[in-house]
């Protein structure tokens, strides 16, 4: 029959069958197929495994390969039809041997996995030119996870979904740790990704409702477009501790004091170093010092950035914070999630989406580290779809990620991993991922995803497209080796100053 690419052979279920491969170069695992079922009519299945066999003897081995007598045989497993409600439906009637096995064309393969029309355009279905779109609503406000090694696409992926989100209007909030974001502005250059640009029907594009915000002790103040000033009334005891790192019981138990006299008003971290000098007891000096340094570090201003800034219609605000030390970072984010919740509650500020890099250092697996986020991002995996508030949650250590809130993500999008511990926690964080997934995973080439949400039918392998603005990256990568390299010399102040100078002509030259 015209277009037949293998007929069903053996013993067939109305779940799975093996069929005989035409053209062994003409079907390929993970394809998807389609064959007629007596009582269903044209049903769809994914081609699981292909084997190579051939009867001819050992001996008959030793002259070669004798082609007339080679077979292919795949695996195939049914996933089904939909009726005329829409319900995937699976046959209860076994395939028939003899039956000619065919490509699945796209409309049966979109409407069969429930992929959308249109939505978040992430890439191409695996080898073929089929569209994976996903759905919009439940993207934004269930929650998603992109999990995956260093340098398999992480960073890249999200700016792909980031785009797709500015372009539907979405409002977001980007935790940047890295600075990999700033470049959503600009057009992409890159040019091998321009000439991969008609494969994906995508141009180049940047994006001016992108407004870049950094801490006011971030060295590249100058050239973003705001400066987040932090509220730092009320600071608990345990944010100061982390805060300032300080890990002498006595000076914890002073600042404990302190704070506990300070409980029934409203104070600053002024009110609290005021306190603290007021106590009689010699290690008040060592704690008096931690104090001051927060002073210095200059992050809280009595005129803090209105939280509702950061969560605005049709905006995407970036929070750059590469140079800021990991202790201060936490903190932000901590009191901006906090503050940002609440206001959603209230309906101050409108349904969005917060993204996340470098999760694992703001919600860790319990026991694998401490952070003053951490509760606040449990509650807003826990609560926020409730309210609209959506987590991308992005990390290259899945096992060190709060487990739970990994299996809140609704949306999974899982790149190459192959670290032993961060594959059981997809496993285990990950529902509807079979072992043969599981293995694909170790295997997938950079750009290319799995993935899993309940939306489809079964987890796909997408191709992700090429992104309309720059990457940023490669060019974080490449300051900080940089940064490394002088950190050395770090005594020297003139190669520091060297260093800032160095960092803002590239910026300049790469960005500006
Ligand atoms: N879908 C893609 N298309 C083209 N290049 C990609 C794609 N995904 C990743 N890359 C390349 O791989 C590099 C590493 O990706 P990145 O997202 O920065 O990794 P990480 O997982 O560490 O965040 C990028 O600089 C980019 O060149
Ligand atoms: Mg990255």
């Amino acid at each position: 029959m015209k277009g037949a690419v293998g007929r069903i052979c053996g013993d067939a279920s109305p779940t799975e069958f093996s069929f005989i491969v035409f053209d062994p170069k003409s079907v390929r695992h993970t394809d998807y197929i389609k064959a007629w079922n007596d009582v269903d009519g044209w049903v769809m299945a994914q081609v699981v495994d292909i084997k190579a066999t051939s009867d001819i003897s050992e001996s008959e081995i030793l002259q070669g390969r004798n082609v007339e007598k080679e077979l292919y045989l795949a695996k195939a497993v049914v996933i089904g039809k939909r009726d005329e409600r829409g319900m995937l439906r699976i046959p209860k009637t076994p395939f028939v041997p003899g039956e000619n096995v065919f490509k699945a064309e796209e409309d049966l393969v979109v409407d069969v996995l429930g992929l959308e029309k249109d939505g978040i355009y992430l890439g191409l279905l695996d080898d073929t030119q089929i569209k994976v779109n996903l759905d919009l609503n439940s993207f934004v406000q269930k929650h998603c996870c992109i999990l995956a090694k260093t340098g398999s696409g992480k960073s890249y992926t999200a700016g792909v979904i980031i785009e797709e989100l500015i372009e539907k209007g979405a409002p977001l909030f980007i935790i940047d740790p890295h600075g990999e974001y700033a470049t959503l502005k600009e057009p992409n250059r890159n040019e091998g990704e321009l000439e991969r640009m008609e494969i994906f029907g995508v141009k180049p594009k940047g994006y001016s409702n992108v407004m870049i915000y950094v801490p006011p002790n971030s060295p590249f103040v100058d050239r973003a477009d705001g400066v987040l000033k932090l509220d730092g009334t009320n600071l608990t005891a345990e944010e100061i501790v982390e805060l300032a790192g300080i890990t002498s019981s006595t000076s914890q138990a002073l600042l404990y004091q302190a704070i506990k006299n300070l409980k029934d008003r409203n104070y600053t971290i002024e009110d609290v170093i005021q306190e603290v000098e007021s106590i009689k007891h010699n290690a008040k000096w060592a704690l008096l010092g931690h104090l001051e340094k927060i002073v210095e570090a200059g992050l809280f201003n009595e005129n803090p950035t209105p939280v509702n800034a950061l969560l605005q219609k049709g905006k995407a605000i970036v929070l750059d914070m590469r140079g800021i030390p990991p202790e201060h970072q936490d903190l932000i984010v901590s009191r901006i999630c906090h503050k940002l919740f609440e206001l959603r509650k209230r309906d101050d500020v409108p349904a969005g989406m917060i993204v996340l890099e470098e999760a694992h250092n703001f919600i860790p697996e319990r026991g694998m580290g401490k952070a003053v986020s951490t509760p606040v991002l449990r509650t807003i995996a826990s609560e926020g779809r409730k309210f609209g508030l959506g987590l991308m949650v992005i990390s290259q250590r899945p096992a060190r990620v709060d487990k739970n809130v990994i299996s809140q993500c609704n949306t999974q999008i899982i790149l190459r991993v192959t670290n032993p511990n961060d594959i059981n926690a997809i496993k285990r964080g990950v529902e509807g991922l079979t072992a043969e997934m599981v293995d694909e995973v170790r295997r997938l080439p950079p750009g290319t995803a799995i993935v899993v949400s309940p939306e489809l039918e079964r987890p796909v392998i997408v191709s992700v497209r090429v992104r309309k603005s720059m990457h940023g990256g490669q060019a974080v990568n490449i300051i900080e080796k940089k940064r490394g390299f002088f950190k050395a010399g770090k005594k020297d102040k003139k190669k520091d100053r060297g260093l800032k100078k160095r960092e803002k002509s590239f910026f300049e030259k790469m960005f500006g």
